[in-house]
């Protein structure tokens, strides 16, 4: 499907439903999925001024990206235009580094998002009308019963400066980071009691679209600052960098059971000479993973090292998959695979741009 079509699909399903923030192709909250390809290597970057081999990491899922001088280049020439790339591996806990620079017009989307299975969601996204802010948000299983959870932070220029968006994740706490800097923080607990913390294996994306396109709901265009106006294309973001720290690192990850509960993930190693299933066990696997998101905390650079409590302090289990039983989330309804952004947080992100700009 052309990934106009995608959006216009995305965006009805905003009236339609929205139970689901965007597509899943098997959610293993609701059934056993196949294990996800993880990332063997402990830090991993691409430096996307390289050349093309700086995709061999990643799928380009939507439209032409290109490496360039300023590195890859994202790039909105027509209606439709939607350039999307995806890590094709996942990581589970770590600390993420995108460097770039948003593009300009009205109603273009930069966004820079770590997404799950089950739908947990970490997102950086830039709206060009705004050219001093940048928005951070999350999501924890699809769930968007309130829209509550988008944040607006000052950044300078970014639509002609690069500068450094980190997500810095551990079973405890989230925290964005903008040049090096804590610009929020998300604790577990203060994520519903850590129901909706995103807790499962992400992969990364990175991407541009329309959220002004004239075809698409009033509540996302008016997010968006209003409508895009094709005439004045191309519109263009910019990566230069993407920095991967993974707490977790092993070949693939799989989900334990039905809870999405981060103590229920097992990273297992299926090749080479230390080959290990790191956990035949829930218990085994949330230790040893809590160990080394302890490790790793204090170890990634540019980031303060975060005291961590013992899991059983932080993470109640018991209390935390009962409430998830509740949260039935349906993805089978939205066909926009290949979706930057989200309904959800679009329609969140009315609001809050609602308060903020109006
Ligand atoms: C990347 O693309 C390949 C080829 O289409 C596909 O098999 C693979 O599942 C993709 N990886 C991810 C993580 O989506
Ligand atoms: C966007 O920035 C480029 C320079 O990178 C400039 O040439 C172009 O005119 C700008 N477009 C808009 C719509 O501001
Ligand atoms: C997988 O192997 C790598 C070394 O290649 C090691 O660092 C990592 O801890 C192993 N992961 C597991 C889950 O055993
Ligand atoms: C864990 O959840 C159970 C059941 O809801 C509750 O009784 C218990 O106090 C909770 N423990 C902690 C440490 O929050
Ligand atoms: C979904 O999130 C809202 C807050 O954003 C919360 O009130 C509600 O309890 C959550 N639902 C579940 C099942 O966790």
């Amino acid at each position: 499907m052309p990934s106009y079509l995608q959006w216009a699909v995305a965006t009805l399903s905003v009236a339609a439903q929205c139970t689901a923030q965007t597509y899943t192709n098997c959610n293993p909250t609701k059934k056993t999925c196949n294990p996800d390809p993880g990332l063997r290597d402990y830090t991993f970057s691409t430096d996307f001024t390289s050349g093309q081999s700086a995709f061999d990491h990643w799928n380009i899922t939507a439209g032409s990206v290109e490496s360039t001088e300023l590195g890859a280049a994202f790039t909105i020439n027509k209606q439709g235009d939607a350039p999307t790339i995806q890590s094709k591996f996942y990581i589970f806990f770590g600390y993420v580094e995108f460097k770039l620079r948003a593009s300009n017009g009205t109603g273009i989307i930069s966004t820079a998002v770590l997404q799950s299975d089950d739908l947990d969601e970490i997102d950086w996204e830039q709206i060009s009308t705004f050219p001093n802010s940048i928005q951070t948000n999350y999501f924890g299983k699809g769930n968007s019963t309130t829209y509550d959870r988008a944040q607006t932070t000052s950044v300078t220029t970014p639509e002609d400066t690069f500068h450094t968006y980190a997500v810095h994740w551990t079973s405890d706490k989230l925290e964005w980071l903008l040049d090096g800097s804590v610009v929020r923080t998300l604790n577990y607990a203060d994520a519903v009691g850590g129901s909706n913390y995103p807790q499962t294996p992400m992969y990364l994306k990175i991407g541009i679209w329309a959220g002004g396109d004239p075809t698409n709901e009033k509540g996302t265009i008016q997010w968006a600052g209003g409508k895009t106006d094709y005439s004045v294309a191309p519109f263009k973001m910019w990566l230069q960098e993407v920095k991967v720290v993974n707490y977790n690192p092993a070949d693939q990850y799989k989900y334990g059971d039905l809870t999405g509960d981060w103590g229920s993930i097992k990273a297992e190693n299926t090749t080479g000479s230390s080959s290990s299933s790191s956990s035949t066990t829930t218990t085994t696997s949330s230790s040893s993973s809590k160990t080394r998101s302890d490790e790793a905390s204090g170890g990634s650079e540019g980031v303060t090292s975060s005291k961590t409590t013992s899991s059983k302090e932080t993470v109640n289990d018991t209390s935390a998959a009962e409430s998830r039983s509740v949260a039935a989330v349906s993805a089978t309804g939205v066909s926009a695979a290949s979706m930057v952004g989200n309904c959800l947080s679009l329609v969140g992100g009315a609001v809050v741009a609602a308060i903020m700009y109006i």
